[in-house]
C-alpha cells in the first residue's frame, strides 16, 4: 500500500511550500489538490458558466472528459478534453471563483476519485482542504497547518496576488460536503513563527516518532 501524507489547512498557511519540500525529502510525489480545483474552475469560467450557479456547473460536469496528465516531476495536472486549462495565467479570476465551484458535489466527487486513483499507485504528499478528512481518512499521516490571519494576509500580499483569503476560508469551511476542518487524529502545526525548514523538520520528526510508536 502506498504512503499518503495528508496536509490540510486554510489559504496561505504554508501548505504548498511545505508539501513540496517535504516530498523532496521523502522522495515521493507532491500533489497540490487545489491546482485541480483551480484548473476545473478556469474551465468553467472559460465555458461562460456562472461560478455561483451550482446547477449549471453540475450539468457541465455531465459527460466531461477529464483525466490526469502526469508532469515531469510526477505531479498530476487536470486535463479536460485533452487540454490543460491555463489557470496560472488567470489567478485573480480563479481565486474569486474557485471556492464556489468547489462546493458542487459533482466537482468534488470527480476530483476526489482522481486523487484516490493517483495515490493508489505511488507514495504522495498531498495537500489541500479535505485530504485527511475526506479523501484519505484512513491514512495515519495527517497534518493540519495553520497560521494567524495577519501572517497569512502578509504572506499572500508578499506574493502580490489578489486573493480574499477570509472569503475563501469562510466558503471552504462552511460548505456542506467535505468542509475544511481538522481531522480528529491530525497533528496541528502553527506555522506563524516557524520557517519553512522548521515546519518540514517538525513533520519529519513527527512521522518518525509515529512510525516508531507503531512498531
Ligand atoms: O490550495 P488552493 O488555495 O490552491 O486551493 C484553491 C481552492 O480549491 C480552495 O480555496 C478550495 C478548493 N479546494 C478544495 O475544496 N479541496 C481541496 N482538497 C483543495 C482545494
Amino acid at each position: 500500500m502506498s504512503m499518503i501524507v495528508a496536509i490540510d489547512g486554510p489559504a496561505a498557511s504554508g501548505k504548498s511550500s511545505v508539501a513540496s519540500k517535504l516530498s523532496g525529502k521523502l522522495s515521493c510525489v507532491c500533489v497540490n489538490s487545489g491546482a485541480l480545483y483551480r484548473a476545473l474552475t478556469w474551465h468553467i469560467l472559460q465555458s461562460g458558466i456562472d461560478p455561483a450557479n451550482p446547477a449549471a456547473i453540475e450539468s457541465a460536469m455531465n459527460g466531461l472528459q477529464a483525466d490526469l496528465a502526469v508532469g515531469p516531476k510526477g505531479q498530476p495536472a487536470l486535463r479536460i478534453d485533452n487540454q490543460l486549462p491555463d489557470f496560472v495565467s488567470h489567478e485573480s479570476e480563479v481565486n474569486a471563483a474557485v471556492s464556489k465551484v468547489a462546493t458542487v458535489p459533482a466537482v468534488r466527487s470527480l476530483i476526489t476519485s482522481l486523487l484516490r486513483g493517483f495515490a493508489s499507485e505511488r507514495d504522495v504528499v498531498m495537500e489541500g482542504r479535505d485530504i485527511g478528512t475526506a479523501v484519505f481518512p484512513d491514512t495515519p499521516h495527517k497534518f493540519y497547518l495553520d497560521a494567524s490571519p495577519e501572517i497569512r494576509r502578509q504572506r499572500r500580499a508578499a506574493q502580490g496576488l489578489e486573493d480574499s483569503i477570509e472569503n475563501r476560508d469562510h466558503l471552504d469551511s462552511t460548505r456542506a460536503i467535505a468542509p475544511l476542518s481538522i481531522a480528529s487524529d491530525a497533528r496541528v502545526i502553527d506555522t506563524s513563527a516557524l520557517t519553512l525548514d522548521g515546519v518540514v523538520d517538525e513533520i519529519l520528526r513527527l512521522l518518525t516518532t509515529s512510525s516508531a510508536d507503531r512498531k
